[in-house]
């Protein structure tokens, strides 16, 4: 049963935070552009043929998780729970989890508005019962969840390791939130990518379809669209590099040769072997994870990983906090 969100603000044809962001980014040294804006149209569809991609292990291993675990999560979390997905994108994963634990509502949250309700429509017709109350935001700020919602206990579901996309204030700051937005008993059901041999990282960013190069090289196309951009699409290569410090990989447009041109009317120029900063995704170790959580005000509870330990799905609650040393 799929519900009317609180009337979403309709973007103006220029997203003016898009603009801004832009000709920021552009600016500063070292120059990046926030990751939410590979996400028009076209960049969700090919994010999606990503998470298909042979050498893109995530997804595969997450959802396999989810499809093994999912009773035991149920057990846990109990039925009659709100559940709250962060970032739905295609919503691929949650039917394994609506199906095993007896949900009240589902909200999924994307920054896509198109994508969003195309995805709660496919999903709204495999639980025709189940109340799906679709919100068009970015998911990175704060929001009052619908009425009708707020006083249902809530699951936050969080996969994708979306949460390695952010730098680590930025995640802490977002879990924190979302104990905010969901509650205190609430519980999050989250996604984590391990630390591994950048002999795999590295591929499952740099494919050898190009598919993640057409996905970072389509911002440069949506700045030529949206912003009346003059950018030179064949200057610029896909870079993944692993960030051993960070223990994270970055995704870079490099500058295969010197170049000029303007942005909504505005001059940049670049040189051969600089780089436009797009994309983080942070990698986390067993504590490093569970550290992360703690600080962001989640208690780990329980969790799963693949036999290799290239994945973690990992349960934990908000709990008040505890007076022990
Ligand atoms: N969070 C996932 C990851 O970091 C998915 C993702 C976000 C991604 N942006 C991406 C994958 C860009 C490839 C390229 O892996």
């Amino acid at each position: 049963m799929l519900l009317d969100a609180p009337a979403p603000v309709r973007a103006p044809s220029v997203d003016p935070a898009f603009r801004a962001d832009v000709l920021a980014g552009l600016a500063a040294r070292p120059r990046a552009v926030p990751a939410l804006w590979f996400y028009d149209r076209a960049g969700s569809e090919l994010f999606e043929k990503i998470t298909d991609l042979p050498e893109y292990y995530p997804t595969r291993t997450e959802t396999a998780l989810l499809a093994a675990h999912c009773g035991e999560v149920a057990t846990i979390v109990g039925p009659g729970r709100a559940v709250v997905e962060f970032g739905s994108g295609s919503s691929t994963k949650t039917p394994h989890l609506l199906a095993a634990i007896e949900p009240a509502a589902y909200v999924p949250i994307d920054i896509s508005g198109e994508f969003l309700q195309a995805s709660a429509a496919a999903l709204a017709a495999d639980f025709p019962k189940l109340p799906i109350v679709p919100v068009e935001a970015d998911f990175t700020l704060p929001l009052s969840p619908p009425v009708g919602i707020a006083r249902m206990p809530k699951l936050g579901f969080f996969p994708g390791s979306t949460i390695g996309n952010m730098v680590a204030r930025t995640a802490v700051n977002l879990l924190r939130a979302m104990v905010e937005t969901l509650g205190e008993g609430s519980m999050l059901l989250i996604g984590m990518d391990r630390v591994k041999s950048p002999d795999m990282l590295v591929p499952a960013y740099d494919d050898a379809q190009g598919v993640t190069a057409a996905f970072n090289l389509n911002l440069l196309h949506r700045i030529n669209r949206e912003l009346d951009g003059t950018v030179p699409i064949d200057a610029f290569r896909h870079r993944a590099i692993w960030n051993d410090d960070y223990a994270r990989i970055e995704m870079h447009l490099e500058a295969v040769r010197d170049a000029a041109f303007t942005v909504a009317g505005q001059p940049f120029a670049i040189s051969a072997g600089e780089t436009i900063h797009t994309e983080n995704s942070h990698k986390y170790g067993p504590r490093d994870a569970r550290l992360l959580l703690r600080a962001g005000a989640w208690t780990p509870i329980r969790e799963w990983t693949d036999a290799e330990g290239k994945f973690a799905l990992i349960l934990a609650e908000a709990r008040p906090a505890g007076t022990a040393p």
